[in-house]
């Protein structure tokens, strides 16, 4: 048997351009919680841009960055968590998130990711000729991870003031649940 679920933070799951940040950044003001953004953490530590890592280390290390850092935060507590898009796609990624944290996930489709991320040159993986294309083959592949948060919040049509709003919701009724 496993014991009650330990809620203390919160983590944001979801594909690139979703509004991790910008929606994390409100929650955590909202909460008056500490904010934190694996990737920014992975770019002090490392020293250089995400970019770079991909380009001069290659992927796999990135993502061994990304274990790293999940596994550091573990110990925290009133923290909301931003994580890159790929970050699910580890199996204990989302399993160590979920041993602190209510896990939740923005939602968008293609489209509305692809006229989100369009304008923006610093995503590796959207360095392509066609992203469009590029954001479908990469969400048909992350859909099965995303759809393993504790809940999905749909991001299209609302703005990240609503967003932050269904978001907080979740959050209290997780803690009430869990109390
Ligand atoms: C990635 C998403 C990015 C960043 C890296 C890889 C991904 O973060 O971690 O470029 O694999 O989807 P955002 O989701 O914050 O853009």
């Amino acid at each position: 048997m496993t014991g009650p679920r330990v809620i203390r933070n919160l983590a944001l799951i979801g594909f690139m351009g979703t509004g991790k940040s910008s929606v994390g950044r409100a929650v955590a003001d909202c909460l008056h919680f500490t904010f934190l953004d694996t990737d920014h953490v992975i770019e002090a530590r490392a020293g250089k841009t995400i970019k770079d890592i991909f380009a001069q280390d290659g992927e796999p290390v990135f993502r061994d960055w990304e274990a790293r850092i999940v596994e550091e935060i573990t110990h925290r507590s009133k923290t909301v968590i931003s994580t890159g898009g790929g970050l699910p796609t580890r199996e204990a990624n989302l399993a160590s998130l979920k041993s602190h944290a209510l896990v939740v996930c923005l939602w968008a489709s293609p489209e509305g990711i692809y006229e989100r991320v369009r304008d923006h040159s610093h995503r590796p993986l959207l360095d392509d000729a066609d992203p469009l294309a590029k954001i479908r083959d990469l969400l048909a592949v992350r859909e099965a991870f995303y759809r393993q948060a504790d809940v999905l919040v749909n991001t299209e049509m609302r703005s990240i003031r609503e967003v932050a709003m269904q978001v907080l919701h979740h959050f209290h009724m997780a803690q009430t649940a869990h109390a």
